[in-house]
């Protein structure tokens, strides 16, 4: 049996039709940028997450860099994780603010006590990621914002459709999305989007995505082109339409690799009230890369998210080290397991049978 890890063919498939309607509708009216398509997506992406405002842009490393200089957060430290893709730090550095980093808890995701430790006069925001979808402790995190002064920001690019209470996205003072193919909301290109409930953000960051315009001819502040195309707006909304059977068949998914996996691998901790959108399937697992390499050698295609923790990065050189045992140790285990519309019940049966098999 061959387990793909990934198939954008078959997820994009269903959508067909519908995409075909989109690039009818565009042909027609000819507002290949920030088209109608663009606010009506904005508008179903508010009322799913429950924020007052969505901002489309470009991608979701956009969506972070725009939102931090948004929130006038530059200038200051940001306390951010190591365990994530490197646009969680890169953005912070790239909106003119100081990336620090704070070691992981047993979630994957940002450590409360780690996070209090690395907080100083200089720190102005923590930046947390809710990395392959596992919701991260966001009430604490935001009591422990709030009793310093700092903002929260939280990286969503991996958990679109995860919730806590409230969606992701919505539960600190902003949220950043992407839609990248890879993305359970994936789109047929790049595409990102910013939540806030202050209008003045969501103003500026209209701006900010097209150059600082106000109007035709006049600019504000100078800000980069990092606006949505109209084909990707109404192909992203007609698979949000579709998203909540999206995110119950990752979750089943998840399950049934939980309940078979059962005391053969580790998962990351579900924090309590936190329900996951499983963009990444992760488990924890001893003798992982031997495991990875037995895996493929019956047809089963997995993945590491990732390999190289950013704080390891040639790029990181100058952020002050710190202590990070944990991500040292998680990343030696964290294995991305196959999931998604192309995965049926058999394949999870026989992932979980060759894994137990590896572990007798
Ligand atoms: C945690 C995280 N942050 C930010 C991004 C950046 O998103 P994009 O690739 O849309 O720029 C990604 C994308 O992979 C991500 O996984």
């Amino acid at each position: 049996m061959k387990v793909p890890f990934v198939d954008i063919p078959a997820r994009l498939s269903p959508y067909r039709e519908r995409f075909h309607a989109v690039l009818q509708r565009v042909l027609d009216h000819g507002q290949a940028i920030l088209g109608p398509e663009v606010g009506e997506f904005e508008q179903g992406l508010a009322k799913f997450v429950g924020c007052a405002h969505a901002v489309t842009v470009a991608n979701g490393t956009d969506a972070l860099i725009l939102g931090l200089k948004a929130l006038g957060v530059s200038g200051g430290e940001i306390i951010t994780t190591p365990m994530s893709y490197l646009a969680s730090t890169s953005s912070i550095a790239l909106a003119g603010a100081t990336p620090v980093f704070a070691d992981v808890g047993s979630d994957l995701n940002l450590d409360v006590a780690a996070v209090e430790k690395a907080i100083n006069q200089r720190t102005r925001a923590i930046q947390v990621v809710h990395l392959g979808g596992n919701p991260a402790r966001m009430t604490e995190l935001k009591n422990l914002a709030d009793a310093h002064g700092l903002m929260l920001i939280e990286d969503c690019a991996q958990a679109f459709g995860a919730s806590m209470g409230n969606n992701v996205g919505t539960l600190g003072d902003l949220g950043a999305v992407s839609f990248h193919p890879l993305k359970n909301l994936g789109a047929v290109g790049d595409a990102g989007a910013i939540f806030t409930n202050d209008a003045a953000v969501a103003d500026q960051l209209r701006l900010a995505r097209n150059h600082g315009h106000s109007s035709r001819d006049q600019c504000e502040f100078w800000s980069i082109n990092s606006r949505l195309d109209s084909l990707q707006a109404g192909f992203l909304l007609a698979m949000l339409e579709e998203f909540p059977a999206v995110l119950a068949a990752r979750r089943g998914q998840a399950a049934l690799y939980r309940e078979g996996l059962g005391g053969v691998v580790g998962f990351p901790t579900v924090n309590a009230g936190a329900s996951p959108s499983y963009n990444f399937l992760y488990v924890l697992a001893d003798r992982r890369d031997e495991l990875r390499m037995s895996l493929a050698q019956a047809g089963i295609d997995t993945r590491i998210h990732y390999p190289l923790p950013i704080h390891r990065m040639n790029a990181a050189r100058n952020i002050a080290p710190a202590a990070l045992a944990n991500t040292e140790r998680y990343t030696q285990q964290i294995l991305s397991l196959p999931m998604g519309p192309h995965i049926t019940t058999d394949h999870i049966a026989y992932v979980v049978e060759k894994m137990r098999a590896f572990y007798v």
